[in-house]
């Protein structure tokens, strides 16, 4: 049998390569072969040793419409070049944000996958607002009292929906190419989806779509790939005791506002506790130093090893599926401060059916303030049943991962499906 090669091609925004790299390993460790496609822009970044993020989002209208153009005819020019040096794809996984990529297998007569990588009560949620849930959400939505009940999902009110479904969000932008998504999906019979998430920890959003093959292939956890660069935080953390830490990061896009960071740092310096913060724009002057003598701040560091060292107790997230999925994969209980997009949804999830930590109030001027922080952070670290409760999900996502185990056996029907067509 020829060996299957699979391209992958990741939408290039930090949480979203991430996963695509991990699923490239898992992918190469059954034995076909995998090559990964991203913008030029996203590996020169990544060349550099750390995420930079994106500074601005006014023109991420262009934004996309540019890598959709650009995209489409350089995967295609790849793809041929590729097939006419005998090197050619069995099959195209994509992840989300990027549908044109299904577009751009179908000229080449290639089988696509999508790689959903947010959780699958993400893909339900988009899922039942375009089968017949848009209106009422759409007419609703910025009704803050409006609750709407989905199949397989718990009662989700307005601050626990994505952000892009408010019409006045400036951030909407993304809705259309989800639209696109599922018009691709319809296109197909009951299509295989691959999830970034494991069986059991949504298991009844599983149980509720039957149209598509939805499977659960995670935890797709990154490994150190970004490091070679300064690790002396890691020195700093291993002098604090078990637990003791607050580790804080909002992920590779999200820019807080001047106000909130005072906030936030207020109400960090009010716990009296050491913590680790990643400030990506971070600049030295009097206001870290300040910081600086009871916490740490970094520009960027290597998430995942963070999370599983033992003095971190605590972190503080805006709640992306990638720190959410490794938060709980390494039991560390959360204080949820989700900004837009899935992170509201993630909030939900993480406060009220994963039961691993608490999400914060925003006051009337839409500001977290300091001893709201403060008051989140008591309650995490306080009590021993957050913490509990992460190490289940910690130990459930083991099982899952292992030989054997649910997305372990997942992954593998799914590759023996695309063998058999080669
Ligand atoms: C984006 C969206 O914002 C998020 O909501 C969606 O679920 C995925 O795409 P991002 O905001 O970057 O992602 O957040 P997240 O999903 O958490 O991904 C960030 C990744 O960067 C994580 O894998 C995290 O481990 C890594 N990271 C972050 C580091 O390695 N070091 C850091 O200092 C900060």
């Amino acid at each position: 049998m020829v060996q299957p090669h699979i391209l992958l091609v990741t939408f290039p925004a930090q949480g979203h390569i991430n996963p695509c790299l991990q699923l490239a390993k898992r992918l190469l460790s059954t034995g076909v072969r995998v090559t990964v496609a991203t913008s030029h822009f996203a590996i020169r970044r990544m060349k550099n040793g750390y995420e930079d993020g994106y500074k601005s989002r006014d023109d991420v209208h262009h934004y996309m419409d540019e890598l959709k153009r650009v995209g489409s005819l350089s995967l295609s020019d790849f793809i041929a070049s590729n097939t006419k040096q005998g090197n050619g794809f069995t099959c195209i996984v994509y992840s989300i944000l990027i549908p044109w990529v299904a577009n751009v297998g179908r000229a080449h007569d290639i089988p696509t996958t999508l790689f959903w990588n947010q959780t699958a009560t993400m893909f339900a949620i988009y899922y039942f607002y375009f089968k017949g849930y848009g209106d009422i959400i759409r007419n609703n939505i910025e009704d803050q009292s409006f609750s709407v009940s989905l199949p397989g999902l718990p009662d989700l009110t307005t601050r626990d929906l994505p952000s892009f479904f408010i019409p006045s969000n400036q951030y909407a932008f993304a809705l259309p190419s989800f639209k696109e998504q599922f018009d691709i999906l319809d296109e197909e019979t009951n299509p295989t989806l691959l999830v970034n998430t494991y069986d059991a920890l949504e298991s009844e959003v599983f149980k509720a779509i039957d149209e598509y093959n939805m499977v659960g292939i995670g935890p797709l956890i990154p490994s150190a790939f970004l490091g070679g660069y300064n690790k002396e935080y890691m020195e700093w953390l291993n002098a604090k005791p078990k637990s003791s830490v607050i580790y804080v990061s909002f992920g590779s896009i999200s820019v807080l506002s001047k106000p909130q960071m005072e906030e936030l740092a207020r109400g960090l310096l009010d716990t009296g506790r050491p913590f680790l913060w990643v400030i990506r724009a971070k600049e030295g002057g009097e206001e870290e130093e300040e910081l600086e003598k009871q916490g740490k701040i970094v520009p960027w560091c290597s998430q995942v090893e963070v999370l599983s060292h033992a003095s971190v107790g605590c972190f503080v997230t805006h709640c992306g599926w990638n720190s959410t999925f490794e938060s709980l994969c390494s039991g560390v209980p959360t204080v949820a401060f989700p900004q837009w997009t899935d992170q509201t949804t993630n909030a939900k999830l993480i406060e009220d059916v994963w039961k691993t930590g608490v999400r914060v109030n925003h006051n009337e001027e839409g500001i977290v303030e300091g001893s709201e922080i403060k008051r989140c952070l008591e309650i995490v670290l306080g009590g021993e049943e957050m913490r509990r409760n992460a190490r289940k999900w910690k130990e459930l996502a083991r099982e899952a991962a292992k030989e054997g185990g649910s997305s372990n056996k997942n992954l593998k029907d799914f590759v023996d499906q695309i063998a058999k067509g080669c």
